[in-house]
């Protein structure tokens, strides 16, 4: 049987990533160029920065993909691309250097949807089992996500305005803290106590919908009333209430979902995965409420932005001979 080698390009957002995946499930390489430190400084990522950074960075990160990989481009079966959801200028530049690379040396394109590549990052701690949920969370998306074979999605539920990683970058701004500020919310976080009792949105509805701006709000206007009155709050205190009301409703939530479905398996996936306290609770409370379901959440390194995850998406597109011509374009708000 021939081995399936991948490479796949990743350059939605701010971090230009190239990786080569074996078999759809074993890493060789996953280089990751991040730009935080240009965009840190204003506070979020700039869109023109963005796309001079990948224009910069891409082609370097292909050639150590592939060196580090320890292949030669002639054992390559596809290229794999991020076409959407993303920012355009930045998805142009991986989708012109996944072609021309791809053209040159004869090979098969593979779009990859930028949110399918997070779930399938799964996939490098265990097969997937259907049917699964999958809870998306990242700093443009917050979605449960419904699967009954590899490559069918169906969003059950979403925010209905902030995404969790939005909201924890919005509340960190005003806590002094730099872009993106959900990891350090998360360590201050469990220094800290609910003592402030923030509003858990929608929790109480029959959906399967999150919102997240009521809290947000909640929080800046605590601090900004504060400052005037000259009063000093407990800042971990403030992350510890913030971050206890957005994991009560990602939990309650996605529990529920789990039950409605009657799934085998949950997915946890996304920048936001990475948090800490997310992680153990949805562990303790699916343990509690559905010990059959097993808990997959990617390694943290696999959490944020990567090449692989788009790599392990890649591979089951790549089975179903979804490629595409050479008409690919950018799909800034492509949808699962
Ligand atoms: O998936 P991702 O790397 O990029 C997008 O596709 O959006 O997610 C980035 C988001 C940011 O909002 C960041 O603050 C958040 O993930 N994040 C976290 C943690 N680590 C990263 N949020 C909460 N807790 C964390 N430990
Ligand atoms: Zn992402």
């Amino acid at each position: 049987k021939k081995e399936i080698y991948i490479i796949a390009i990743e350059s939605s957002c701010d971090e230009t990533s190239v990786a080569v995946i074996k078999n759809g499930n074993d890493i060789l390489s996953n280089i990751v160029a991040s730009q935080i430190n240009s965009h840190k400084r204003f506070g979020g990522v700039v869109p023109e920065v963005a796309s001079r950074h990948h224009v910069e960075q891409i082609i370097q990160c292909m050639s150590l993909a592939i060196d580090e990989a320890n292949i030669t481009v002639s054992d390559l079966s596809a290229v794999a691309v991020t076409y959407g959801p993303g920012l355009v200028g930045s998805l142009l530049i991986g989708i012109t250097a996944a072609k021309s690379f791809a053209w040159a040396n004869d090979l098969p394109l593979i779009p990859v949807n930028h949110m399918a590549g997070h779930i399938y990052a799964a996939r490098f701690v265990e097969e997937m089992t259907f049917p699964l949920m999958a809870l998306l969370v990242s700093g443009g998306h917050t979605e449960l996500v419904y699967m009954t074979e590899h490559g069918e999605f169906e969003v059950i539920g979403e925010t209905r305005d902030d995404a969790a990683g939005e909201a924890y970058d919005k509340v960190g701004r005003v806590l002094g803290l730099t872009y993106p500020s959900g990891k350090e919310i998360d360590e201050l976080a469990h220094k800290g106590q609910d003592n402030y009792h923030f509003p858990r949105g929608m929790i109480k509805e029959d959906n399967f919908d999150f919102s997240f701006s009521g809290l947000k709000s909640s929080v800046i206007n605590l601090v900004h009333n504060a400052k005037q009155r000259d009063e000093v709050l407990c800042d971990v205190d403030l992350a510890a209430s913030f971050q206890k009301s957005v994991i009560d409703v990602l939990v309650d939530k996605t529990i529920r979902a789990c039950k409605v479905y009657d799934v085998k398996q949950l997915i946890v996936a996304g920048g936001v995965a990475a948090n800490k306290g997310l992680r153990d609770t949805l562990k303790i409370e699916l343990a509690k409420e559905l010990p059959n379901v097993t808990l997959v959440v990617p390694p943290i390194s696999l959490c944020g932005d990567n090449a692989a995850m788009i790599g392990a998406a890649g591979f089951v597109e790549y089975q179903k001979q979804h490629t595409s011509d050479w008409h690919l374009n950018a799909k800034p708000s492509l949808t699962l």
